[in-house]
């Protein structure tokens, strides 16, 4: 973990505007910055950057947030890896903390697996362009039309046939033989003996997301059949074959450009589709499809397109894997190659903008794809065609979306010409079976209230913070929402802010004019009137802030702003007013009075607002008691005089409102 001193100097060091700035295109617009929304395809600006806040907010789209924040949404970075961007960026030594002896030795292995993966990299690359890389490795990557600009955009290597070459040289800069095992560039022969694991082969670096090798795919010059094709590295610390994608490091931002991730099998067919132009393009390297290799494309699109080249019985075969994928809610598309052709030799016969045409024209939905093969198979036959409507109902059973299954369920009507009544009969019953099993398999079945519009889902994996969420999921839906979150809101923006209010001095019996802070006056009256939040979330920062006001520390939005649960950050940056609104009308000469100017009103009004709201709740709870004490047959005239009570305060609270505090 990086230490809460690392990210206190990266949040106090980085200054937003600068690193928004190498996105976007910002100008100064009052104490502001604005430009065009890299969120969506807006042709006004409404994104904003504020320097004084450190925050950003997008009108459009509604984000904002942080800069670590920002770096998440557009780059798609988790927290830790924006962390470390920002640390590269302002020469930020990152300190780890909280970790064991056995962590601290873990991440020090796979640091220096990195290390390793690293050299053998730049390696190979040298080698590429050595006398013997360029005869052999290099010729015939040029025989097979990769550019230049190709081979270095990839960093393809290549390694000498020498049994020795990079053992040697690994040792000699003093690399353990340890670390050279363990990422399979050495490899140990039953006899002992140690050689050279990519012999003689040309190189295909793997990359992690921040563009490290993790891994490398080795493939043989000689068309000898038996000599594997391919060396693939062995998983290891920091090389999950589950959860990687050749090519997405290079990928990824045409992926999220083009909203579209183009699958493809092997390596060549990501580089020949890039050099052709084609360039949201990944593969998953000759195995099939994992969950994580999914979710992994999904934080960038949620639409895939696989571009095959194989036979009908290789494709049949794959269906089951791409259920997977729509069980990820993503879209699919399926491109079929003519037969004896993959994307990569298909690039070379066509031209580039003809190849990308090819793609588009002959893009089809998976479902209905599917339809159309199993459909042939049956040749019309009516017994056949029964069998397929239960293998193609259960694809579309997979779809989350309703919607969408209804709209797949019209289709395939259609093109099975089948009835939609007996499509929806079969879909219920698979998915009801699979509820049920769902069921079973979970140990309680508790449902939880559905969330509100305004609490984001969960994001992270930890663990106290998902309890977290699911309480704020469970007592967000109780009615105090609006109430809670105004009184959060005048603390985060104005709680600083200087107020004068009138009091009765308990000697003289005179009222009197004291200056305060609006953050004593709302605090003193949530905590003498014993009122707890709802919203656990709205709950921790006054929690929070109380604390920092007791301590007398100084109380700044950023303690908020950055805080590590995403949650607190998110509704502190929602509720941070922003001088958008404001600054139109300031621009047209209009004087706008703002709330700043009418503070004690505000913060009075939310005040009697959140306690009228308990004081109803608890009149209304009152009111079940007697309805179903006088249900029972039982007393319930013991109730009454509570209820008058609550009256009362009720009344008094609206007498109130306005009287006690001036301006
Ligand atoms: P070229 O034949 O050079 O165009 O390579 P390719 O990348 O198109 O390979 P191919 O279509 O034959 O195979 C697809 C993918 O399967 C490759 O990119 C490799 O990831 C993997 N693969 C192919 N052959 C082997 C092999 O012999 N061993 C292993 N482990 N993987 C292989
Ligand atoms: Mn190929």
């Amino acid at each position: 973990m990086i230490s809460n001193s690392t990210i206190d100097k990266i949040f106090s060091t980085a200054r937003i505007e600068e690193v928004i700035g190498e996105f976007v295109s910002l100008k100064k617009s009052g104490s502001n910055y604005k430009g065009l929304s890299p969120f969506t395809e807006e042709k006004t600006p409404s994104f904003f950057v504020s320097p004084s806040k450190q925050i950003f907010k997008c009108f459009s789209s509604g984000v904002g947030g942080n800069v670590v924040k920002f770096l998440m949404e557009l780059e798609h970075m988790t927290y830790p890896e924006a962390l470390r961007f920002l640390a590269e960026k302002y020469n930020i030594e990152i300190e780890e903390e909280g970790t064991t002896p056995e962590e601290d030795a873990e991440r020090s292995e796979r640091e220096s697996l990195y290390i390793v993966t690293k050299f053998a990299e730049d390696f190979f690359i040298e080698k590429l362009h050595s006398e013997e890389g360029i005869a052999v490795g290099l010729s015939y990557f040029k025989e097979r039309g990769f550019s230049t600009e190709t081979i270095e955009k990839f960093k393809l290597g290549y390694s000498p046939d020498l049994w020795d070459a990079f053992l040697k040289e690994a040792l000699e800069k003093g690399y353990k033989e340890e670390y050279l095992i363990k990422t399979g560039l050495i490899k140990e022969s039953s006899n002992g003996k140690k050689y050279d694991g990519y012999k003689g082969r040309v190189i295909f670096p793997i990359h992690n997301l921040s563009g490290r090798p993790i891994g490398f795919g080795g493939r043989t010059l000689k068309t000898d059949k038996k000599v594997p094709k391919y060396i693939n590295s062995p998983e290891s610390e920091i090389y999950d074959k589950s959860n990687v994608l050749y090519g997405l490091y290079q990928a990824k931002g045409e992926v999220i450009k083009q909203d579209n991730c183009l699958l493809v099998e092997g390596y060549t067919d990501v580089t020949s589709l890039a050099q052709s132009g084609i360039t949201n393009v990944v593969s998953s390297s000759g195995t099939s499809l994992t969950q994580g290799q999914i979710r992994l494309i999904s934080r960038y699109t949620k639409n895939i397109t696989i571009l095959y080249d194989g036979d009908a019985a290789g494709i049949k075969a794959s269906f089951r894997g791409i259920d997977l994928i729509l069980e990820e809610g993503l879209n699919v598309k399926i491109v079929l190659f003519p037969e004896g052709e993959d994307p990569d030799s298909y690039s070379k016969k066509l031209g580039s903008e003809e190849l990308k045409t090819f793609i588009e024209e002959n893009a089809k939905d998976f479902i209905v794809f599917k339809s159309g093969v199993l459909l042939k198979d049956t040749k019309g036959d009516p017994i056949k065609k029964s069998g397929i409507i239960h293998d193609i109902v259960n694809s579309i059973s997979f779809i989350p979306d309703h919607i969408t299954r209804s709209l797949y369920i019209k289709e395939c009507s259609n093109i099975l010409d089948i009835p939609e009544k007996a499509l929806i009969g079969e879909l219920n019953k698979l998915r009801k079976n699979r509820l049920d099993k769902k069921i079973r398999e979970k140990e309680r079945g508790a449902s939880t209230p559905p969330l509100p519009d305004n609490v984001p889902l969960p994001t992270d994996e930890n663990e106290t913070q998902n309890q977290f969420f699911e309480d704020v999921k469970e007592l967000a839906a109780f009615d105090f929402e609006f109430q809670e979150r105004d009184i959060v809101r005048l603390l985060l923006n104005y709680g600083q802010d200087t107020i004068v209010v009138e009091i009765e001095n308990e000697e003289t019996g005179e009222q009197e004019e004291v200056e305060t802070i609006l953050a004593n006056y709302i605090i003193s009256e949530i905590l003498s009137d014993e009122l707890v939040f709802k919203n656990p979330a709205y709950q921790q920062i006054f929690d929070e802030y109380v604390d920092l006001f007791a301590s007398e520390k100084e109380i700044s939005q950023q303690h908020f702003i950055n805080h590590t649960n995403e949650l607190i950050s998110k509704m502190t940056v929602d509720l941070l007013s922003f001088p958008y609104d404001l600054h139109e009308w300031e621009k047209k000469n209009i004087f706008v009075t703002t709330e700043k100017d009418k503070l004690v009103k505000a913060g009075k009004g939310a005040i009697y607002s959140l306690k009228t709201k308990h004081i109803q709740k608890l009149i209304a709870e009152l009111q079940e008691q007697i309805k179903s004490a006088y249900e029972k047959g039982e007393d319930f005239y013991q109730f009454q005089g509570k209820q008058v009570k609550l009256e009362n305060i009720k009344r008094e609270l609206s007498k109130e409102q306005g009287i006690t505090i001036l301006r």
